[in-house]
């Protein structure tokens, strides 16, 4: 039944993007407490608190496809063990790899969204197109924030180098 397949292909996208924000929960954690810019540390601070209830959105989402409690706990264990690697190979010693980290991240949840949002479109699931679309709004909202600080963290970190000119 095609409407069945699209309605499948709509939980992997959840899924996904479950999986994506408990990566993002421990990423924005982690960041706020080593970046030095306080401005910085704020933004990460303020969109964990949204990154919490998109996380929780989407769990509501896959509860609406009855879709297994383990699928959804793998993909998410799968996330925070990638995020704790990911932190600890690249050791955030400055303000600026987390700025990098952070800004790439969010984008990379705009672009998940954005086709999240189509194919519930597609499948006519109009409770998630308007979850995709809140969330959207809050993403590009957190990755406008951090790239008006992009010079400036760098700035600061030159500074705390004692580079700065
Ligand atoms: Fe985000």
């Amino acid at each position: 039944v095609p409407g069945q397949d699209l309605n499948e292909q709509l939980v992997k996208y959840l899924e996904d993007v479950h999986s994506a924000e408990q990566h993002a929960i421990t990423q924005l954690e982690d960041g706020a407490n080593s970046a030095d810019d306080e401005s910085l540390a704020s933004v990460l601070r303020d969109h964990l608190i949204e990154t919490q209830e998109h996380a929780r959105l989407i769990a509501e989402r896959l509860d609406a496809y009855d879709s297994s409690a383990s699928t959804m706990k793998d993909a998410a264990q799968k996330g925070v063990a990638k995020a704790t690697g990911m932190v600890a190979k690249s050791a955030p010693d400055t303000s600026g790899k987390v700025a990098i980290q952070a800004f790439a991240f969010e984008h990379l949840e705009i672009a998940s969204y954005r086709m999240l949002r189509r194919v519930a479109e597609r499948a006519g699931d109009e409770q998630t197109v308007a979850v995709a679309d809140q969330i959207l709004a809050q993403e590009k909202a957190a990755a406008e924030k951090l790239s008006g600080l992009l010079e400036q963290v760098a700035d600061r970190d030159l500074e705390r180098q004692g580079v700065a000119a």
